[in-house]
């Protein structure tokens, strides 16, 4: 597994939490990279019982510029699991969105080297967090070479699911102009509602591969901290099952994009 990327339409669905709850339960190492352009919320949240120095995604990017990533990623981790060290990361985001600007020309390059993680001798999975699409600045290039791009959508009412009718149809259309198609585009369903998966895979066009239960007490300890998780609550339980699927839809879309890609022809 390489990149999986989140994003959502508008709103709070849920990306983060997701992207945490994935993070925390799926086996090997992980880094959960914060690439919202409207700024990262885990040292905020999950881990704002920890004194954390300013690292993360924009150091990095000033490494980027320099190219010297590979010798800074490092230093840019923080490590998510106590009980279990080493396995488990956040690349903190940004903490105010006037540093997105700066973030944009690193785009390509972070994508790139993100996407070298999992082939170094302890490699890791990129779950990366991107926020609201309808920010000014998505980071794109991360939404165009990501193994797996999900939507994330709250499933609770109608409300919730409309806006993601429109950003799936804007994300099929970019991909296919400048990403490697949609085909590594699909749904995480967050919640329980009246629509069952099939009416909004149905609606969205989009088959879904990832779907979360309403667990307010285990999300709220996971988006806002406190408490302390045992790894059995319902949330995270769910988030391991979903590992597999996950794993599966990267294989065939590799598999998908095998003959094009060694040509060089299919992407941007
Ligand atoms: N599976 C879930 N069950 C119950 N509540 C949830 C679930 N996932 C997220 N939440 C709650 O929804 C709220 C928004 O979650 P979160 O911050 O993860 O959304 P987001 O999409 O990242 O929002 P933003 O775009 O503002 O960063 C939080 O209060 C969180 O605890
Ligand atoms: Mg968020």
């Amino acid at each position: 597994m390489a990149i999986v990327a989140m994003v959502s339409a508008k709103g709070s669905p849920g990306v983060t939490t997701t992207a945490l709850a994935c993070a925390l339960s799926w086996q090997g190492r992980t880094v959960l990279a914060e690439c919202d352009p409207s700024g990262g919320s885990i040292l905020s949240g999950y881990l704002s019982r920890l004194e954390i120095p300013p690292i993360g995604l924009l150091p990095l990017a000033a490494a980027a510029l320099r190219d010297q990533l590979a010798e800074t990623f490092d230093h840019q981790l923080v490590d998510l699991d106590a009980k279990n060290p080493g396995q488990r990361f956040v690349l903190p985001g940004i903490n105010d969105t006037v540093q997105a600007g700066t973030l944009r020309p690193t785009w390509e390059s972070l994508t790139k080297f993100f996407g070298q993680l999992e082939h170094r001798d302890s490699g890791y999975d990129v779950i990366a967090d991107c926020g609201r699409l309808a920010t000014s600045a998505p980071p794109w290039p991360l939404l165009f070479r990501a193994d797996l791009l999900l939507l994330v959508v709250r499933v609770t009412t109608l409300r919730t699911i409309a806006p993601a009718a429109g950003a799936a149809e804007m994300l099929r259309r970019e991909l296919t102009q400048y990403g490697q198609g949609p085909g590594g585009l699909a749904l995480a369903l967050i919640g329980d509602g009246p629509y069952g998966r099939r009416d909004i895979e149905q609606r969205l066009q989009l088959p879904a591969v990832l779907e979360l239960p309403d667990d307010r007490r285990t999300a709220e300890m996971l988006s806002d901290g406190g408490g302390r998780l045992r790894g059995s609550e319902r949330l995270l339980r769910a988030a391991a099952s979903t590992e597999p699927a996950v794993r599966d839809a990267i294989t065939r879309r590799r598999a998908h994009l095998e003959p094009t890609t060694s040509s060089g022809s299919s992407r941007a």
